[in-house]
């Protein structure tokens, strides 16, 4: 009887942990949108040659909790490719993708982080569901040829920090919901199609501290609230068709260290604050309509490592202040109406 029951009991405990293993063994819940995802995005061939089992955790480029094994990371940049850069002399993935990004990410829904970057072939148009991952943080799709818009209820996804859709085919305009991104820090929406204008009340993003909106067919005026940023430090709205004045307070800005406008439809005269900055290291208004003088309160700890206005209306003196700066790296006030 003795033996009988420690024979039960090892059974029992062989059975228990087989299945144990088992569950250690099997594959998050999240495989099957993981591999719908790697099927569409190598659009059928050249896909990530090691995506292979049923346990996606382990998957190069796939991070799951390791409590709840679902999927948290997705990071799928073409840099990180062999063929390109060997990974431990490994191969991870090959060929050149050209698929799209399917539908299936959006029942990951405890992703926090997606970058599929720099396949320059991926196609399609970004999942509108995309906006109900409502722990996504980091989102970039940059260095594609993704087109269509940018999903209209954007501002839902209150956790994002990194909104990355550069070098891509988007058109569309900025939706008006992107100001709800209320814990935002980048914004690069640069090299695409976008047109309209920048929400009014972009001054929202409290967090944003670089936004580079360069490269793109974006018209109307620089909204006022820019200047309440007071974490913006690169701004960059360059190679558009905006018009209007840069807004008085946006040289006030505490952190501003970058500000690019060159090559828009900007007219009026240059805020005066933009040259008593003291942080402001990088300013170009080149090929713009500014006109007017330039403001005579250039201050002794500016320290311009660019400060390019050139191919504008300009006129009158040259400032005698603008001999005082700390530093004065390139210089062009050339195509102007600047007395000799
Ligand atoms: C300023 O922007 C213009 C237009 O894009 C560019 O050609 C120029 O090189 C920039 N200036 C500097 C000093 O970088």
């Amino acid at each position: 009887m003795r033996l009988m029951l420690n024979k039960v009991w090892l059974i029992c405990s062989i059975l228990l942990l087989i299945s144990l293993s088992s569950v250690n063994g099997t594959s998050s819940t999240d495989y099957g949108a993981v591999a719908a995802l790697g099927n569409a995005i190598s659009g059928g061939g050249g896909t990530a040659t090691t995506w292979s089992g049923n346990d996606c955790c382990t998957w190069p480029g796939i991070v799951c909790d390791p409590d709840t094994l679902r999927v948290t990371d997705i990071v799928l940049r073409a840099e990180d490719a062999p063929d390109r850069v060997p990974t431990n002399g490994k191969l991870v993935w090959s060929g050149d993708w050209t698929g799209l990004i399917s539908d299936s990410i959006c029942l990951l829904d405890q992703l926090s982080t997606l970058i599929v970057s720099d396949w320059n072939s991926i196609s399609g148009e970004i999942p509108a569901c995309i906006t109900s991952l409502s722990s996504l943080r980091i989102l970039d799709l940059s260095g594609n040829k993704i087109s269509g818009g940018i999903p209209s209820d954007i501002g839902k996804l209150s956790q994002l920090i990194v909104l990355n859709l550069a070098d891509n085919e988007i058109f569309g305009s900025l939706p008006p919901s992107v100001v709800n991104l209320g814990s935002l820090q980048l914004l690069d929406i640069s090299n695409n199609k976008i047109s309209g204008e920048i929400p009014s009340e972009f001054g929202e993003m409290k967090m944003l501290s670089s936004a580079t909106l360069s490269q793109n067919q974006i018209s109307g005026s620089i909204p006022a609230s820019i200047a309440t940023l007071s974490r913006m430090a690169d701004l960059d709205l360059s190679m558009n068709q905006i018009s209007g004045s840069i807004p008085e307070g946006i040289g006030s800005t505490p952190v501003l260290s970058t500000l690019n406008l060159c090559s828009n439809q900007l007219s009026g005269e240059i805020p005066a604050t933009l040259f008593s900055s003291k942080g402001l290291s990088r300013l170009n208004l080149s090929r713009n309509s500014l006109e007017g003088k330039l403001p005579d309160n250039f201050c002794s700890e500016s320290y311009f490592t660019v400060l390019d206005l050139s191919y504008n209306k300009l006129s009158g003196e040259v400032p005698k202040s603008i001999r005082s700066v700390k530093y004065m790296g390139t210089l062009d006030l050339s195509n102007n109406n600047f007395e000799a």
